[in-house]
């Protein structure tokens, strides 16, 4: 069945860029967005430089998300950013249960949960990352972790309040290795999270919900990977700190959507 669903293409900007090459960029990115309007396109830069950048984008049609939320409403956690604050600086998205927190801060799933919450009570189009580690894939168990991953984050979450959703398959040991998934195991996952999607939900629902590869994407690979029907398009690390290579990237997920209107 050839699907309706948006290319979606964000750039996750992590901690990186300064100021100033962060506007310079987000310039050169709206430029490409306002080229490609059949792709959705989000950067996600550092939270001291979301409201610069959004302001610079302003309509263009790119948008600007957090690269994590809170799963406190609001309160004493220092050093914490909440989806509130997030949407008041004109955030429209936010990046919940990236690999680098999950690994690198040990967020449990419960702990999604309450972001995926806060998320969505703001507003905030939820972008949740699931993936598996090397380890767990060559123990055979990616689709397990993947599912596990799933059941966590999205318990207690309703098919109606979860409508924005995107997920963002990331194989751990694909970011920032340059090591990117075979197209077919990439597209095996998604079918995973797919099915997934339909057992908690519906088939109408896991249908609908676009599921983007994240891994050492870059202007070279992007369209072979976006020309898999399972692939909705990519969440990117390095190569969205390249305006050339992303633009090459937010052009593939674009074609990608008018190749479907020409089958
Ligand atoms: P790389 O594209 O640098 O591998 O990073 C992927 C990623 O973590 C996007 O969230």
């Amino acid at each position: 069945m050839a699907t309706t669903r948006r290319p979606f293409v964000g750039g996750n900007w992590k901690m990186n860029t300064t100021r100033a090459a962060g506007l310079e960029l987000a310039r050169a990115v709206a430029d490409a967005a306002r080229a490609h309007p059949e792709a959705e396109v989000v950067v996600y830069p550092s939270f001291p430089f979301l409201e610069g950048v959004r302001e610079r984008v302003s309509g263009s049609g790119l948008s600007v998300g957090g690269q994590d939320c809170a799963g406190h409403q609001t309160g004493a956690h220092t050093g914490q950013v909440s989806a509130a604050m997030l949407q008041e600086v004109g955030c429209a998205s936010v990046l919940i249960g990236h690999s680098e927190r999950r690994h690198g801060l040990s967020e449990s799933d419960a702990l999604l949960s309450m972001k995926l919450h806060r998320a969505v009570e703001c507003g905030l189009q939820p972008v949740l990352c699931v993936g598996e580690t090397l380890a767990q894939r060559e123990e055979g168990n990616a689709d397990g972790v993947i599912a596990q991953q799933l059941h966590g984050a999205l318990h207690g979450h309703s098919e109606q309040s979860l409508a924005a959703l995107v997920i963002a398959y990331e194989p751990v040991w694909a970011i920032g290795t340059g090591r990117t998934a075979a197209v077919s195991d990439a597209e095996a996952a998604h079918r995973t999270v797919r099915q997934t999607l339909a057992d908690l939900y519906s088939a109408r629902f896991a249908e609908q919900v676009r599921v983007v590869y994240g891994g050492s994407v870059h202007a070279k690979n992007a369209a072979e990977l976006f020309g898999c029907e399972e692939i909705d398009g990519g969440l990117v690390g390095g190569a969205s700190l390249v305006a050339a290579d992303f633009a090459t990237i937010i052009a593939s997920a674009a074609s990608r959507s008018s190749m479907r209107r020409g089958r």
